[in-house]
């Protein structure tokens, strides 16, 4: 891997000190950062490094998957990062910050690779950008990448207008947008599974699948994000983006070749095809829900206009499920449900595909049902991928349905933020979110936004601890089917 200097912007908050350094920390770890690497954190406060590398230190022992218990191997890491305290808004700090940049690689001896990483709220990336791009940050010999965190946008437009300002400075190839959801490790083993299972392969479509499931069900409420969440809802906040990756990630065709910008294409295809939603046909295809009282794993709690922060009037959306359709020959009639919301049942993130059950009436006259054939793919909590069959009980000699089971302990698994930026430093962009994808989905919720907007669809109450309002059962039911449950 390049040898380089990783600019972090925003290194003195929230996502660095529970994400970044713990990612970081795991790469050096497994040995697999570059040999020379120069970390440059920056933020509005005066700390020193030592102060950085402290604060860092306490980071890992809060926050890391594995204890940082061995002293040397930390002093080693921790060695790599240097404070440098910036007004983001102000030009001069940035010619200052070259001057470090420029230091530490000369006394390193390395190329001006430099990995841009903007952990910001979205009204400073703007001019961030432009004074990267001015103050000749963005120059030199070597490398220049960004990476760059949801939220990319609020709507297409200003999905558009973000997109035109970061390439001012950048090209689509340097940029990398975060979508966390691509780096689990459930998600990113999508692509293999076909891959490696001609079977698979050979039923991914819809002559055999009945239907996807993808659900994103969290038990947590708006906590204390209300001034954010109550802006955006469930639609802006896990549909536009999360949801909508595992969409297309389930339901791509395996390329020829396994690159990014095969992938990205495969990706872009599936949108392309996704059936256009119209505003008048919103009601009946997007259920919006939002959460009432009720009991989250035998612990009360209150509604949403309830939460702190949250006016009562708010007709904000914390669960949306909708029915999808990709009019291409692979998937032509076969639904695809999504569903995602807060303060739901449980913490679970999981894609059931539905085989066709040709067999059921057979069965049913002699009196004997079957259940369908499923797959499901299970990202969160735990890793894991089971499949369901029939089989005639050898001790009850009834036709049962078994599960054929793979799990693996989370605990173990890298986390998602490790994979992406691993993939990040060695320049491969395969599980980032790609520009015309981004605006594929925007375009595509637009038409939702503008129903909920104009109070077209109703607002559906749920129980908190519930899996969200009827009227989502009822959409399946519609299509004779039902969401499987864990
Ligand atoms: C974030 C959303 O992108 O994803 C949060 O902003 C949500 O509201 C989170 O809670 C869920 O991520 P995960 O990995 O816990 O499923």
């Amino acid at each position: 891997m390049d040898p380089m200097t990783f600019v972090l912007f925003g290194a003195t908050g929230d996502l660095a000190k529970r994400k970044i350094f713990p990612s970081l920390y795991n790469l050096f770890l497994d040995g697999k950062l570059p040999s020379s690497f120069s970390v440059i954190g920056l933020g509005r406060r005066e700390w020193s490094d030592y102060t950085f590398q402290t604060h860092i230190e306490q980071s890992l022992k809060t926050f890391s998957r594995r204890l940082p218990n061995e002293t040397f191997r930390m002093e080693e890491f921790l060695r790599v990062f240097r404070y440098c305290s910036l007004d983001i808004t102000e030009y001069e700090g940035y010619q200052k910050l070259l001057e470090t940049i420029q230091r530490r690689e000369k006394q390193l001896g390395i190329p001006e690779n430099r990995m841009f990483y903007l952990s910001v709220a979205p009204e400073f990336v703007d001019v961030i950008i432009s004074n990267i791009k001015e103050s000749g940050l963005k120059s030199g010999s070597g490398w220049k990448r960004l990476i760059i965190e949801k939220p990319f946008g609020h709507d297409l437009k200003s999905a558009q207008d973000l997109n035109e300002k970061l390439n001012r400075a950048f090209a689509e190839e340097e940029i990398y947008r975060i979508d966390h959801y691509l780096g689990k490790p459930m998600v990113q083993n999508l692509e293999v599974l076909g891959l490696v299972n001609p079977m698979i392969q050979a039923f991914w479509n819809n002559q055999y699948i009945a239907n996807v499931q993808i659900t994103a069900s969290e038990t947590v409420g708006v906590e204390e994000r209300a001034d954010y969440y109550d802006q955006v809802g469930a639609i802006r906040d896990m549909f536009q983006n999360h949801l909508l990756q595992l969409l297309m990630m389930t339901a791509m065709q395996l390329p020829e070749q396994i690159n990014a910008k095969e992938i990205g294409n495969e990706k872009r295809r599936i949108m392309e095809f996704l059936r256009p939603l119209r505003k008048e046909n919103v009601v009946t295809n997007v259920i919006r829900g939002q959460y009432i009282s009720g009991k989250v794993q035998g612990k009360p709690v209150v509604g949403y206009t309830q939460e702190p922060g949250i006016k009562d009037s708010s007709m904000n959306d914390t669960f949306i499920a909708a029915r999808l359709w990709i009019d291409d020959p692979f998937w032509n009639g076969v639904p695809f449900y999504i569903r995602t919301g807060k303060r739901m049942k449980e913490k679970l993130t999981r894609i059931v595909i539905e085989f066709k059950n040709p067999l059921k009436d057979l069965y049913t006259s002699q009196n004997k049902v079957t259940s369908p054939n499923l797959l499901v793919i299970q990202i969160n909590p735990n890793e894991g991928i089971s499949l369901q069959l029939n089989i005639k009980n050898p001790l009850t000699n009834q036709i049962e349905p078994v599960n054929i089971d793979f799990s693996a302990s989370s605990k173990h698994v890298p986390e998602a933020y490790e994979l992406l930026l691993f993939d990040a430093l060695r320049g491969d962009s395969t599980f980032f979110a790609h520009w015309k994808e981004v605006e594929l989905s925007w375009e595509w919720v637009q038409p939702i936004l503008q129903a909920f907007e104009e109070n077209i669809t109703p607002l559906y109450a749920y129980h908190s601890g519930s899996m969200g309002p009827d009227a989502s059962d009822q959409l399946l039911q519609e299509d004779g089917f039902k969401w499987w449950e864990s």
